[in-house]
């Protein structure tokens, strides 16, 4: 695995996009995504059935199963739970993620399962690879965190081969989670669903999209597909994190309607789920490069 660091190619347009970018890195340094499901059991099967009980969609919006032979890569690859998939069907996968702590978790958890990964500290808005090099880019819960989401969404089409899929998932606006949050920490501090989301959801600088705003991030791209879906956080699936404790939280948690709130479908879920693809031929890559529209702040 690569080691470099800072991260190679970190674009420097303002010295505060760059600041933030550190940011996001040392955040998931210090807790790599999904760490807190590792509970008493540090065991990374356990940790990989329990993302996929409470993320059934995943092998199915991914395609593992159909990826063998295929040339993947995964963008924001964390603990390698999604990588490790790929690997085991047979894909040439290469995973990249900002924080390196993530990956060291990656790669224990691939060379305890017997494969050899390839896995890269890298950028997601500046990714090290020539373009047209890939049939899959895969991205789950990563895009958003990066400050320039047009930019990373432009480099995964660079990537891709002509004709190559993209599947990745960022967070909708609106979402329950948002409102939950909200309800906690925008309420009474004049702080909107978007805000909250931002200043405490994951990362700093955490962004949600609706599907229209979506939409014109993927120009270029072609046979554009929406799902939305529940996260386990939108459900109250997951054990009450350390931010969320005391008798008022766990009478929410154990009285909270997900039966009712499943029959409203998955409008108000915070997973968007994007499948496209890059145009066979045709399409020059200056029609990418021209910037979509940025997220509007509510
Ligand atoms: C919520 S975790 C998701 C990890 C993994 N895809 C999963 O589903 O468990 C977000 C990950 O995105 C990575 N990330 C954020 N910004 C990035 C960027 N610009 N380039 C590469 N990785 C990035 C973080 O380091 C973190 O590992």
């Amino acid at each position: 695995m690569s080691q470099a660091s800072p991260v190679p190619g970190f674009k420097e347009p303002g010295s505060n996009e760059h600041g933030l970018k550190e940011e996001v890195r040392d955040f998931w340094n210090a807790d790599p995504c999904g760490s807190r499901y590792l509970g008493n059991r540090a065991d990374f099967e356990a940790h990989a059935r329990a993302r996929y009980q409470l993320e059934p969609y995943i092998h199915e919006f991914a395609g593992f199963a159909q990826s063998g032979g295929q040339r993947v890569l995964e963008v924001g690859a964390g603990m390698g739970a999604d990588y490790l998939e790929w690997l085991k069907a047979g894909a040439q996968a290469t995973g990249v993620d900002l924080s390196n702590a993530s990956l060291e978790q990656a790669k224990r958890r691939c060379e305890m399962a017997g494969y050899a990964p390839d896995l890269r500290v890298s950028d997601a808005e500046h990714l090290p690879f020539p373009s047209d090099t890939f049939d899959i880019v895969y991205s789950y819960g990563v895009m958003h965190h990066s400050p320039d989401t047009p930019q990373c969404i432009r480099e995964a089409w660079r990537v891709l081969k002509p004709g190559g899929a993209l599947r990745i998932m960022i967070y909708h606006h609106p979402s329950l989670t948002g409102f939950m949050l909200w309800l906690r920490y925008g309420f009474l501090r004049g702080k909107s669903l978007r805000q909250s989301v931002r200043d405490h959801l994951e990362s700093p600088g955490t962004k949600s999209y609706t599907q229209e705003e979506a939409r014109a991030m993927l120009q270029g791209f072609e046979q554009v597909e929406f799902r939305q879906a529940f996260s386990p956080g939108d459900l109250l699936l997951n054990e009450p994190s350390t931010r969320f404790q005391g008798l008022l939280y766990r009478i929410i948690w154990r009285l909270y309607p997900r039966f009712l709130i499943r029959m409203f479908g998955d409008k108000w879920g915070l997973f968007l789920l994007i499948s496209a693809r890059k145009p066979g031929a045709g399409l020059g890559t200056s029609q990418i490069l021209s910037a979509p529209p940025r997220q509007h702040e509510q």
